[in-house]
């Protein structure tokens, strides 16, 4: 961590266009240019998990999409009515722009195009009208609400995906199980959630402020889930065999899908 960084539990400074930056690149040869491949795995979990309609329903929640649109290219063609929620104006902004298709947005094309080609679907600039259309809405959202459905004038919904946020925003594991009970009441009965969290870290910097985070196990994840009222727990974990380089300190990443007990 650079010296200068300012330590900080709060996500007011949180930098749009520097975390796309910093996150979001493309090697010449069209894959996203990622630290051991960690964009890839992860594009690639989440095509799997919708694969050909696996998941039923049409409305989906993504809780702290940030600036980034790029995890909801493979649920578009099967939940055509997502809400982005997330806290900071600047992403609810940045999401905005890229819907209205203003110039000044990131450019998620390559993304697009990338995700298409995992699926073997040529047509991308239809996925992205596609996706477009799919984003009706980007709410405010804080996690920590226990009454979130009221909160968020909306759901329980379908399929709830929830990527790098959770295990950022918790202050420690008490704080973690209330905001994934906080959340899971956001899932129908039956319905899916899809989470994804750094292992093991302790902070994470968007280049200029350093968030610090709650050191998480797989097993305490697991738990947390099942807990809050999930059954089939699965996952998927991505090692890093290195962390040299990067702005985190974990061991990894969890790709985990969990279905809301009906009972
Ligand atoms: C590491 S970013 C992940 C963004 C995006 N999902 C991605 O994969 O790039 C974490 C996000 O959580 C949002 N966030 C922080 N505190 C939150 C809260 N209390 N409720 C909801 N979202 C929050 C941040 O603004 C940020 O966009």
């Amino acid at each position: 961590m650079a010296s200068e960084q300012t330590e900080t539990s709060s996500y007011d400074n949180f930098n749009a266009k520097s975390y796309l930056k910093n996150n979001y690149r493309m090697r010449p040869d069209g894959i996203p240019d990622s630290h051991e491949d960690w964009m890839p795995w992860l594009l690639n979990n989440l095509k799997d998990t919708f694969a050909g309609g696996k998941l039923s329903g049409e409305r989906l929640l993504d809780v702290g999409t940030g600036p980034a649109i790029h995890n909801l290219i493979s649920a578009a063609p099967y939940f055509p009515n997502i809400t982005c929620a997330e806290f900071c104006q600047e992403n609810r902004e940045e999401v905005e722009k890229w819907v209205r298709g203003e110039n000044d947005a990131f450019d998620w094309d390559p993304f697009i195009k990338y995700v298409c080609g995992l699926e073997g679907e040529g047509a991308w600039e239809a996925r992205q009208v596609a996706l477009r259309d799919a984003i009706q809405q980007v709410v405010f959202c804080d996690v920590r609400e226990e009454n979130l459905p009221e909160a968020l004038n909306g759901g329980p919904y379908d399929v709830v995906s929830s990527i790098f946020t959770l295990c950022g925003v918790a202050k420690d594991k008490a704080d973690f199980d209330g905001i994934v009970s906080n959340v899971s009441s956001l899932v129908k009965p039956g319905g899916t959630l899809i989470l994804v969290c750094d292992l093991e870290a302790t902070h994470y910097t968007d280049g200029k402020v350093s968030f610090p985070h709650t050191y998480l196990e797989a097993s305490y994840i697991r738990q947390a889930v099942r807990n809050s009222g999930f059954v089939d727990v699965k996952d998927d974990i991505l090692v890093f065999r290195s962390i040299e380089g990067l702005n985190w300190d974990g061991t990894g990443y969890i790709y985990l899908t969990a279905r809301k007990s009906s009972e």
